[in-house]
């Protein structure tokens, strides 16, 4: 059986490809495309939220921001490890993102105006997340697989407490109930977004279906995500902004109305709400931060040649 053969019958048997192993090279250019915006998205992800640190309304609310944004850091190295097995470097990959060759996750490019937003992020964005990445840790390449599982557990949590922290919200003013169904208006589109283009318009599920990458396409988790999110919203007692939204007993899921995709192909070539901002804070984030790397690397320099000497 030659290289070719072994890695159709490893993916074809839900077997897992692993560093070593051969693969094509449009199987390993997927995947850093894919697990390198993933890992942007994680790390441009701190910002919306990491705007309410120091706004947060208690210390309690302050301690759980703080850890779910630390773990969105977190999320963010599992990945550029990741993609390091495939031998690319995060050096390079965060460049790109910076200079804007490779994108990150469109949903961080809307801004957090009053901290239900926070609360709406944890339960719509992480949501989305979880119903998008779940699948994710039965994909084909073992150490995207791997990175998944813990990823997964640690958004339930974010999801959680972003549900309770709107569950408080609703028991609280009319204020704070306004609070939470205007952010509820205007994050709801932008997290059906979040799982990208049709399928008839998807240029990678085909292909990443094929190789097991993605386990199911873009249309079908969309959908799934509605069908788990319609009951929270009645259970907290908001209202989702979609005239077009009911239960169709024919196909036992919800319908909901048509996306605006010329506002996400606007937000995908930068001209959204946030964009700039974004890029630029990660692009100072990365500048500001050239000193700490090259002390970590002149004291690991500084080290091998002690143990060398
Ligand atoms: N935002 C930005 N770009 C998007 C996008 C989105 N929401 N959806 C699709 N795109 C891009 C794709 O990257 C691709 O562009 P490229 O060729 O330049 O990479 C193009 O639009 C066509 O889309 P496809 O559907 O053909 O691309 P994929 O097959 O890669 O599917 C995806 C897109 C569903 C996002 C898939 O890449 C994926 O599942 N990625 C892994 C999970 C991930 O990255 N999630 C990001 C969410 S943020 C997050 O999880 C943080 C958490 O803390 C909330």
């Amino acid at each position: 059986m030659n290289l070719e053969e072994h890695f159709e019958r490893t993916v074809r048997k839900d077997q897992r490809i692993e560093p070593r192993d051969w693969m094509p090279d449009a199987y390993r250019a997927t995947l850093v495309r894919m697990i390198a915006q993933h890992a942007h998205s994680e790390i441009i992800g701190m910002q919306p939220e990491g705007n309410w640190i120091t706004r947060a309304p208690s210390l309690r609310r302050k301690a759980i921001l703080l850890a779910k944004v630390q773990d969105e850091a977190g999320h963010g190295l599992y990945l550029y490890s990741a993609a390091e097995t495939l031998g690319v470097d995060r050096g390079e990959l965060t460049e790109k993102l910076v200079s804007g060759r490779q994108k990150y996750s469109s949903i961080f490019n809307y801004p957090t105006l009053t901290f239900a937003d926070v609360g709406v992020i944890g339960w719509l964005v992480d949501g989305a997340a979880i119903c998008n990445q779940v699948p994710l840790c039965r994909s084909s390449y073992g150490p995207y697989a791997r990175a998944m599982i813990r990823i997964c557990k640690e958004e339930s949590f974010h999801q959680r407490q972003g549900y309770e922290l709107l569950m408080t919200m609703m028991k609280g003013t009319e204020a704070q109930r306004r609070m939470v169904q205007d952010a509820t208006d205007r994050w709801w589109w932008p997290s059906l977004m979040m799982f990208g283009p049709p399928d008839a318009d998807s240029s990678h599920t085909e292909r990443s279906m094929a190789w097991k990458i993605k386990r199911h396409t873009n249309d079908e988790l969309r959908q799934k995500f509605v069908d788990m999110t319609v009951p929270q919203a009645e259970a907290l007692g908001v209202t989702l902004p979609d005239p077009d939204l009911r239960w169709n007993a024919q196909r036992g899921h919800y319908d909901f109305g048509e996306i605006d995709w010329a506002e996400f192909k606007r937000v995908l070539s930068g001209n959204g709400p946030c964009n700039a901002q974004r890029a630029a804070r990660r692009r100072a984030a990365h500048e500001n931060g050239a000193w700490v790397r090259e002390a970590a690397a002149a004291h690991a320099a500084k080290r091998t040649e002690r143990k060398v000497a």
